[in-house]
């Protein structure tokens, strides 16, 4: 499409914060040091964790910039920044999150294949745009269709970066029609970040946004959408982001055996410590994030200084002065929530937490039940070690 251009190489990447843990260069995958991560509701812009599969794509002009909306639908049309301005505004709080947060230590289990990330590979964004629902109103698709008159069930969105899985092809990915026309599933198509006009790595001009389901799906730099029968056949929704049991590895591995990824289970991890640190005996405040997938608000977060032998609850907040109630009409449905908690450690240790979301899911206790090849979605209990000591603190 005019307008957009996805380069070959890593020659115009944008400037990036310093203080970003860099897992990968080229592709650029990146996440800020855990203490940070929880330093504020919404993630600083400069903060978010970064994750591509390609050179960053450019826009050239701006004005000229369009994408295309056909496929298995009556009216296909082009649409232009202007004609997605004049939608309604909605700005919705939500959590991305990558599949492959915490994979480095899936790996240490038993080795995965993937970039390693610690514990920040998620970010909790204000996201500005025009309602995908509203969109595709645009084109002749009524709000809470789940299949077209000519049989589309999905909806695919492609983007224009040039990534090498998909041999130099675009990252691409869809969603089920019905969520895309569900006005309430708040599916965007954003083109704001925190307030700001997004930057380069966020997706400039214009991402998707699909809040409540692993980021893999929230697809950047929008340079066509389809109507399709059957989901996405790209390489992200078919030979990645799968789920698979811990006896499956790399010699008996079919990818056509499991679906693609979309929700996710119930997290909780502490950003207060590292995994193994050094503290003097007393009083430590425990600090971190929980999250869950489909809107599901956070029931409890419980923590534990005995290794899991007995626990404490912690306290959960997402605004300050509005108390949080994990399905309550004030609260950010698909935000993460903040949790804190002051405990008294008297010899080392090991301080554990686990969340419960509203549907009751709670998180596994090991690694190893739910280790997987691809190393996605290590939800198992957050653990960190405590050495009490003198020195060092
Ligand atoms: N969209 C494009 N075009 N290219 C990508 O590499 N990565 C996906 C998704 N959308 C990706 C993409 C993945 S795996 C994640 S987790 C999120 O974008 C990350 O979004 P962020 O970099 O804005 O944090």
């Amino acid at each position: 499409m005019p307008g957009l251009e996805g380069p070959l190489d890593y020659s115009k990447e944008p400037p990036r914060h310093p203080c970003l843990q860099i897992n990968a260069k080229e592709p650029f995958n990146a996440e800020p040091p855990r203490s940070l991560l929880v330093s504020s509701y919404v993630t600083p812009v400069d903060l978010f964790y970064k994750r591509n599969h390609g050179p960053i794509p450019i826009v050239d002009d701006l004005e000229r910039y369009c994408f295309s909306i056909s496929g298995l639908i009556k009216n296909p049309k082009k649409l232009f920044m202007k004609d997605i301005w004049m939608l309604p505004k909605y700005n919705v709080a939500a959590t991305l999150q990558c599949a492959g947060n915490r994979r480095t230590a899936m790996s240490k289990t038993r080795k995965v294949k993937g970039v390693g990330w610690d514990v920040s590979a998620l970010g909790n964004a204000v996201w500005g745009g025009a309602k995908l629902a509203d969109v595709l109103e645009l084109v002749g698709i009524p709000n809470l269709t789940s299949t077209t008159q000519s049989g589309g069930k999905h909806v695919e969105f492609v983007s224009i970066d040039k990534c090498k899985e998909e041999n130099g092809g675009p990252y691409k990915a869809s969603i089920p029609l019905s969520q895309a026309t569900n006005p309430d599933a708040d599916v965007l198509l954003a083109y704001e970040m925190n307030g700001e006009t997004l930057n380069r790595d966020h997706g400039y001009p214009l991402r998707v946004v699909v809040p409540g389901i692993i980021g893999a799906r929230s697809v950047k730099w929008i340079d066509s959408i389809n109507i399709i029968a059957e989901e996405c056949q790209g390489f992200f929704m078919q030979k990645d982001y799968k789920m698979f049991p811990p006896t499956v590895d790399w010699d008996n591995i079919n990818w056509a055996s499991r679906r693609p990824q979309m929700d996710f289970p119930v997290q909780s991890v502490i950003c207060s410590l590292e995994d193994v640190n050094t503290i003097k005996p007393g009083k430590v405040k425990i600090s971190g994030y929980a999250v869950s997938g489909g809107g599901r608000g956070i029931e409890r977060v419980d923590v534990s200084i005995d290794g899991g032998k007995t626990w404490m609850e912690a306290s959960r907040y997402q605004k300050t002065g509005i108390p949080y109630i994990a399905d309550g009409i004030n609260s950010d449905k698909w935000a993460w929530v903040l949790f804190e908690v002051t405990v008294d450690v008297t010899q080392s240790t090991e301080i554990v937490a686990k969340a419960v979301d509203i549907a009751s899911n709670v998180q596994p206790e090991k690694v190893e039940d739910i280790w997987n090849l691809r190393g996605i979605l290590n939800t198992s209990w957050h653990r960190v070690q405590v050495r009490v000591g003198h020195s060092n603190m």
